[in-house]
Parts: structure tokens; C-alpha cells; sequence
């Protein structure tokens, strides 16, 4: 009977929550022997800062920084192509990825099919890396699976031989793309991603809900939105958060639009991943841009204005006194 212990990662928000780094934090101090990511695929970009040198990932989970087995779970999407290039970008950086590097063989493989038809000015302002359609084949059952490639035997692994038999004690981190404003199913459809970015979607790479110990919940104190519908407001403090907060994505470089962070969808989010630590990043962009404010109620009606950042802090803990969840702040910068 296996024992399996999982933490999980999920993004509050519109993804670019931070993750990475409470990903990277977890990951050195969680004596974690495996890190899986749950869903997504090059899409997302996770930038981290390892020893003093940058590195930007699409695909391999961080784990792999730390000498932990990363799987990219089955939930995920891959590109082999960019999946090889990021091996090589790691090797590169004297980086330890053929004993730590694997693949789900469940997982699905995106076609020079599916990156064509999300190419160029996509109604949704996708990240175009075929994401979608590749997730679209998978359902129409119409999909390739990793273990339909002999190039990518080598870092092919299967779940349940390797969590079920092999390592049925594993401590597992599942870092999570995307977040919750993204998701397929809760997100602000259409101008969603085409994954499950929730603690479900965690679950769903072969994880039973009771291995579940802790639920890392990563938000910003303010919003940000890549894609193309309206997100920010028309003022010009936003341009200050942009600048300050260095809101460009990792993948795209496209500008990421802002607005004030919304308490009512964070605590939605916050209940329906089951969080147990809510982690709040970049407080301190706010804090030179000298200006807080937090939408409190459903809609963009009610903005709340507050003086400084204890105030700010405060309100936040007052509005989720009774979702039975620990708080804490960290910068932009550390
Ligand atoms: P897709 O995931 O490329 O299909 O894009 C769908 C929507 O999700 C677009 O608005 C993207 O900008 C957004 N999106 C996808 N991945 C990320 C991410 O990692 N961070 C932020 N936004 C993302
Ligand atoms: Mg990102």
C-alpha cells in the first residue's frame, strides 16, 4: 500500500504568480524525492535563479536543480523539439539531467500540426506553442502519446510501476502552470488555457486526493492578464506596476496588462484548491509604487483603497479569517 505524501503548487491567478520561486524555495528545504509537473506545456515559463545564474524553463520541472527526480506528469503537453533544447540549455549549465529528467508516457506530444494552427494572431492571444490543439487531438482521442516515440524512450517513465511499486513512500512537490483564472473549467472561458490548472489537476497524474498534505496557493498582490481580452483599467499607476514589477512573460516577452488584485476571486480559489498556505508575492512593488488597493466583492464595482502595506496585510487576513489558511508575504526581489 503505498504512502505517497504530495504537496502541491497552484497558481491563484492568471499564472505569473510566482510559483517558480516557492517552487525553488519548497524544493530546497521540502526534502521532496520527486517533482512532477501536473499540466500544461510549453507555455508556461518558469524562470529561476539557481546559484546566481538564470535559467527559464517551458518544460522540465524545477526538481531538477536540486537533484530530484522531475517527471513532466501526464496531464502535460510536450514539444520534443523544445523539450531537447531545454535538456541541452540545462546540460550547458552543468546540470544533471539524465538521471533526473523524465517524461510520463502518458503524456500527450504536440504536432507540427497543432503548432501551425496556433500560429500567428490567435483569437485568444495564445502563447501560439499548440497548446491548445494539442490538448483538442487528445480529447478527440485523436492524440500521439510520449510513448509513441522511440527518441524519447530514455525518459520514459510510468506512473504507477513508479509510485505504486517502486517508490510508494515518495515525497512528491507537483508544481503546477497556469493558474486558476486560466483553468479550462474555471477560468474566464474562452480566455482560458486547456489544462486543468487546479489541486485537482494535480491529482489527476495518478495522485490519490488522500496523499495530500499541503496545498501552496501562489497569488500577487496585484493582477495581471497576458492574452486578448481588456484586463487593465485606464490608469496610469498601472504602467508604474508594469515597469516596477518587470511584468513581461517569460515566454512570449509580451507585456503583462495589470489591474488591482480581486479578494472575492482569490478566495474562490483559495477554497476550491483546498489551500492550506497562501503565499501573496511581490507586496513590495506595491510598496514603491506607494498605492494599495483590492477589489472585495464579485465584479470590479468595489475597489478598496488602503494606506499603507500593514493596512493592506491586515484586511487581506481579516478577509480570509475563516478559510483556515496560514499567510505569508514574500518580495519581489529575493
Ligand atoms: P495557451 O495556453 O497558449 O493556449 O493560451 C491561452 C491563454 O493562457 C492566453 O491568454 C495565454 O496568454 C495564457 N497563458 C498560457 N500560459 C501562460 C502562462 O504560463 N502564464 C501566463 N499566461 C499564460
Ligand atoms: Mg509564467
Amino acid at each position: 500500500m503505498a504512502n505517497l505524501a504530495v504537496d502541491v503548487i497552484v497558481g491563484l491567478q492568471h499564472g505569473d504568480e510566482g510559483k517558480g520561486k516557492v517552487t525553488h524555495h519548497l524544493l530546497k528545504h521540502g526534502g521532496y524525492t520527486h517533482c512532477i509537473r501536473y499540466n500544461g506545456g510549453c507555455n508556461a515559463g518558469h524562470t529561476i535563479y539557481h546559484e546566481g545564474e538564470k535559467f527559464v524553463t517551458h518544460h522540465i520541472p524545477a526538481g531538477v536543480f536540486f537533484g530530484i527526480k522531475s517527471i513532466i506528469g501526464p496531464g502535460c503537453v510536450i514539444d520534443i523539439h523544445k523539450f531537447f533544447a531545454e535538456i541541452k540549455m540545462l546540460k550547458e549549465g552543468g546540470i544533471d539531467v539524465y538521471n533526473n529528467v523524465f517524461i510520463a508516457k502518458n503524456a500527450h506530444v504536440i504536432q507540427g500540426t497543432h503548432a501551425a494552427a496556433d500560429s500567428g494572431e490567435t483569437r485568444l492571444g495564445t502563447t501560439r506553442t499548440g497548446n491548445g490543439p494539442c490538448y483538442s487531438a487528445k480529447y478527440a482521442r485523436e492524440g500521439k502519446r510520449a510513448s509513441e516515440y522511440t527518441i524519447l524512450e530514455p525518459f520514459l517513465i510510468d506512473m504507477y510501476e513508479e509510485f505504486y511499486y517502486r517508490h510508494p513512500d515518495a515525497s512528491v512537490l507537483c508544481e503546477g502552470a497556469q493558474g486558476f483564472a486560466l483553468d479550462i473549467d474555471w477560468g474566464d472561458y474562452p480566455f482560458v488555457t486547456s489544462s486543468h490548472c487546479t489541486t485537482a489537476g494535480a491529482m489527476a497524474n495518478g495522485f490519490p486526493p488522500r496523499s495530500i498534505r499541503k496545498v501552496y496557493g501562489v497569488a500577487k498582490a496585484y493582477e495581471t492578464y497576458v492574452g486578448s481580452k481588456e484586463f487593465q483599467p485606464d490608469d496610469k499607476v498601472f504602467e508604474k506596476i508594469q515597469e516596477i514589477g518587470q511584468e513581461f512573460g517569460a515566454t512570449t516577452g509580451r507585456k503583462r496588462q495589470c489591474d488591482w488584485v480581486s479578494l472575492y476571486d482569490l478566495s474562490k480559489a483559495t477554497q476550491m484548491n483546498g489551500v492550506t498556505d497562501l503565499i501573496i508575492n511581490k507586496l513590495d512593488v506595491l510598496h514603491e509604487v506607494d498605492s494599495w488597493k483590492a477589489y472585495v466583492d464579485a465584479g470590479k464595482y468595489s475597489l478598496f483603497s488602503f494606506r499603507n502595506m500593514s493596512e493592506f496585510c491586515d484586511y487581506v487576513e481579516y478577509y480570509f479569517k475563516d478559510m483556515n489558511v496560514s499567510f505569508s508575504a514574500s518580495p519581489h526581489h529575493i
